[in-house]
């Protein structure tokens, strides 16, 4: 595999494939009461993380842990990043310890990819901007693939600010790779400019979500708005919103996800998210040993 993870497009469908079997067998060893192997004992992982998180930052974390590997954790607010030090300057520094390994959220879209041609490390993406956030994608195929027990045909419905998230980017390059049909649905205005190749666009719930077998809720990213892309909350709940009453539309079996951090009540109703429909927590579970297997096989040769 390659020497870097920053787009769903630098791995090939069996590579996909590769990462998503050898996250199966990272999963027993997490139902263990000793949950650990020694596969990457003696190397260096910084988690560099400049931009909020919960699930993907503990979740590294923790998939480091798992693995045996030595973790630094920088912590933006308390560095000297705050001192106004460049990204070059406090990679450099990073680079002087000796890091193997560089998982990276950063604000701007590009900077994982600037960061993987300067530095030895393998260079994790862990979201970048509103680009994408590869190992996302790739513990929602895994769930998907879990409950489902295969990709191949399903209808996924992404819903809702699909614009300004890296998740939906991610999500279908990598769902269309393993031969799932990708549905964008949202209000014209959260809808990207380029559509990927055999995207449909839906702008009407009701349509969109009819018959699918995956519903993805996303959150509606206000930190990344600059103006007004919708009149009120209420208003988006009442036309997005996903609900049971709307649930009801999908396949008699479909599952309902989204990344979180949810806004309950805007994109997703509480009686949903907290629904057996929902499987948001068995996606942050997966993260852990879809994580353990990207760390694992990445740079690793003819993995
Ligand atoms: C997402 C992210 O940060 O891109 N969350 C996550 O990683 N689990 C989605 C979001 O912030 O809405």
């Amino acid at each position: 595999m390659k020497k870097d993870l920053v787009s769903i497009k630098d791995l090939a469908e069996e590579e996909i494939r590769l990462i998503l079997s050898t996250a199966f067998s990272f999963k027993d060893v997490l139902k263990r009461d000793i949950k650990k192997v020694p596969a990457l004992r003696g190397k260096t992982m910084v988690n560099l993380f400049f931009e909020p998180s919960t699930r993907t930052r503990t979740s590294f974390e923790l998939a480091q842990k798992r693995l045996s590997a030595d973790v630094l954790n920088f912590s933006v607010p308390a560095s000297s990043v705050v001192k106004g030090e460049s990204l070059l300057d406090t990679i450099r520094t990073i680079q002087s310890y000796g890091a193997d390994y560089i998982v990276l959220r950063h604000p701007c879209s590009g900077t994982p990819h600037f960061l993987s041609k300067i530095v030895s490390a393998s260079v994790i993406n862990a979201g970048d901007g509103i680009n994408e956030h590869p190992t996302q994608a790739l513990l929602d195929a895994f769930t998907i693939q879990e409950k489902k027990g295969t990709l191949e045909g399903l209808e996924v419905a992404i819903v809702g600010d699909i614009m300004h998230s890296r998740v939906a980017r991610s999500n279908s390059l990598c769902l269309s790779a393993l031969g799932a049909k990708v549905r964008f649905v949202g209000p014209p205005t959260l809808m990207p400019v380029h559509i990927p190749k055999g995207v449909k666009v839906f702008y009407n719930l009701q349509e969109g979500i009819t018959g699918v077998d995956v519903i993805m809720s996303l959150r509606v990213q206000k930190e990344r708005m600059d103006s007004a892309f919708f009149p009120s909350e209420r208003e988006y709940f009442k036309l997005y919103g996903i609900t049971f009453e709307r649930l009801s539309r999908a396949d008699s079996g479909a599952i309902v996800m989204h990344p979180g951090p949810m806004n309950r009540g805007i994109e997703i109703s509480s009686e949903v998210a907290d629904s057996d429909r929902a499987v948001i927590l068995d996606q942050v579970t997966n993260g852990i040993a879809v994580r353990m297997a990207v760390l694992y096989l990445v740079g690793r040769d003819n993995a």
